[in-house]
């Protein structure tokens, strides 16, 4: 594990354009239950996971009774209030030193708990939407959560909520399994995915699309050796080698699969903060 520190801190020194990945694993230390480690919400809520497959077609076909139904204490969707007054750990505040010193430039996140930006990260994609925010399914216009009072449109019957722009229907900002990320967040994603040469990859399975694309288009354009100067679809200009560390409690498909280039087993809580005690040693002896 030491070993595996110091390479991290040194790559991390080195780094021209570091970005951090991060799953729900970052956020277990916060008391937010991950999904599918031992105790992950759909390893212990089976039942939940088949609704939350369910709630996008269902929201397509009557957003009334969606609105009224994810309303309803109970519900699948309550399992997230836990997020709302959660507070960021250890792990979540190495990242944002990471940002302070200049070295981390990005963080994607599938976390809907806006963690990362309570820890003081500016620069935050929220590659599945997040639970303080809706959304405009016609113009994807995005509203904070209390530009709209819910309990009072649901008394009134005046569900769903409509978009204040365009009236378009409104639904929470986080993406349901079935729904496209949207436009805007895939492509800075696949942007960034190009552009970095170190990707830190934190608490995630990788098990989810397309999230788990990203390591490894940014793995592929450092082995296809491409001059980089071929227009893609993601973003033209030449793509530097790239380093993929992860950061997980367990090996994960990245890990077999070798994306990887080397997995730090462990909490995000311990080892992150490490790595930063590092690199803040390595500054101060270097100056
Ligand atoms: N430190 C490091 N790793 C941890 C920690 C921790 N403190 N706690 C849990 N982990 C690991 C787990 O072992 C697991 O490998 O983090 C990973 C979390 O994986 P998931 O529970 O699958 O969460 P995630 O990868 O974010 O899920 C992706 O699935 O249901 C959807 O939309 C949901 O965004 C979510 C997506």
């Amino acid at each position: 594990m030491e070993e595996l520190i110091q390479r991290a801190t040194e790559e991390l020194i080195n780094a021209k354009y570091a970005i951090a990945l991060t799953g729900a694993g970052i956020s277990t230390e916060s008391g937010i239950h991950d999904f599918r480690g031992p105790d992950g919400i759909w390893t212990k809520h089976p039942e939940a996971e088949m609704e939350a497959y369910q709630a996008y077609d269902k929201l397509l076909r009557d957003p009334k009774d969606h609105w009224e139904q994810i309303l309803t204490p109970g519900s699948f969707f309550s399992l997230f209030d836990e997020l709302m007054n959660a507070l960021p750990n250890r792990g979540h505040h190495a990242l944002a030193e990471l940002e302070n010193m200049g070295i981390l430039k990005l963080i994607i996140t599938q976390n809907v708990d806006s963690l990362h930006e309570k820890a003081g990260n500016l620069n935050v994609i929220e590659y599945h939407g997040g639970v303080s925010k809706l959304r405009c399914m016609s113009c994807n216009t995005r509203f904070k959560r209390e530009e709209y009072d819910l309990e009072k449109l649901r008394m009134e019957k005046q569900l769903p909520p409509r978009c204040k722009k365009c009236n378009g229907v409104i639904k929470h900002d986080g993406v349901y399994f079935g729904e496209a990320i949207p436009s805007d967040v895939a492509q800075a994603s696949l942007e960034a995915a190009w552009k970095c040469d170190l990707m830190l990859i934190c608490g995630t399975s990788a098990v989810v699309y397309p999230f788990a694309q990203l390591p490894r288009i940014a793995r592929e354009k450092s082995t296809s050796g491409g001059s980089g100067n071929e227009r893609t679809t993601h973003t033209a200009g030449k793509s530097p080698k790239v380093t993929i560390i992860e950061v997980n409690a367990e090996a994960t498909p990245l890990t077999y699969e070798r994306v990887s280039d080397y997995i730090i087993q462990g909490k995000t809580g311990d080892i992150l903060p490490r790595i930063v005690d590092e690199i803040r040693k390595r500054r101060g002896k270097d100056g």
